[in-house]
């Protein structure tokens, strides 16, 4: 069929948002033939930047994000082209808070160390003081970024009888530095931006609680690295619950050695409800703007 409107998918979505893109365009697979397009579905591993954008030409209308985070995209030279942004939020907040609650379980049970004693055969049987961990009960857990994945957190904690107090670049309950050093865990929602690149460096790190537990789903860099394998190793941190790296896929050989962290592919929205709504949504975008010239979750 002629003349359909052209949408590149950089990786293939769930049939979900697939099937609703191929009932109306020409659906590509892959950055190869991106010329020509009025849509590209793109993912937090897909750069776009001047280069795609140019690639793609005067044709393209929309940038959909098959994600909630958009600093992949470069949102000023998609304005300066008349491109518009879009990304999935909602239908990934509660898969994502459940993995921080699932990652500050795991590091403070120290069950990635736990597995792999089993699995490595070591286990000699029950003992009274093996691998103590700690417990979210009567914990103060400090939320950085109370949007809507923070605000999940501290309503799923609310269960585990937890103080929840909160930073964010709104306010909050109090300073981050005075944040870190009142939580016992600190989880991370805040996006990836200039300005929030290595909010959690050496400095902030030496306030940090004696004893206390990081856990980061949200973006890699918002972290550096290197100071949070020294809080590791020397202190203060007693662990951390990793989803995302600075430099995906790669993660630190550093961080890979240590055994109190708990190491995780980037899966904070790998549920198949979380998944297929963020199919759903960016697909229903590129319909809307291709459509009607409007999108449903415009960002920038
Ligand atoms: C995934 O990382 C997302 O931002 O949705």
């Amino acid at each position: 069929m002629a003349d359909r409107p052209v949408v590149v998918v950089a990786r293939p979505v769930p049939a979900a948002g697939l099937d609703l893109l191929r009932e109306r365009f020409e659906v590509r697979i892959g950055l190869d033939e991106v010329g020509g397009a009025a849509a590209i579905v793109a993912d937090p591993t897909v750069p776009v930047g001047p280069e795609l954008l140019d690639a793609a030409g005067p044709s393209l209308k929309v940038v959909a994000n098959f994600a909630v985070g958009y600093d992949n995209v470069d949102l000023d030279a998609c304005r300066e082209r008349g491109v518009l942004v879009t990304n999935t939020p909602d239908v990934l907040t509660n898969a994502t808070a459940e993995l921080a609650v699932t990652l500050m379980l795991a590091a403070a049970r120290r069950l990635g160390e736990a597995e792999r004693i089993v699995r490595r055969g070591a286990w000699s049987g029950w003992a009274p003081e093996q691998l103590l961990g700690r417990e979210l009960a009567g914990a103060t857990v400090g939320i950085v970024g109370l949007g809507r994945i923070g605000s999940r957190v501290a309503a799923l904690l609310r269960g585990f009888g937890c103080r929840v107090i909160h930073a964010s670049r709104s306010g909050g309950d109090l300073p981050l530095a005075d944040l870190v050093a009142e939580s016992d865990f600190v989880t991370l929602h805040a996006p990836l931006s200039d300005q929030t690149r290595h909010l959690v460096n050496a400095d902030l790190l030496a306030r940090f609680k004696p004893g206390s537990i990081l856990v980061n789903t949200a973006r890699g860099g918002l972290v550096d690295t290197r100071a949070l394998v020294t809080a590791l190793r020397e202190g203060p941190l007693a662990a951390a619950g990793l989803d995302v790296y600075e430099s995906e896929p790669q993660v630190p050989p550093e961080l890979v050695e240590l055994e109190n962290v708990v190491l995780a592919p980037h899966i904070g929205s790998a549920t198949r409800t979380a998944r297929d709504g963020m199919a759903r949504l960016a697909a229903e975008n590129v319909v809307a703007i291709l459509e009607g010239g409007q999108s449903l979750t415009p960002v920038g």
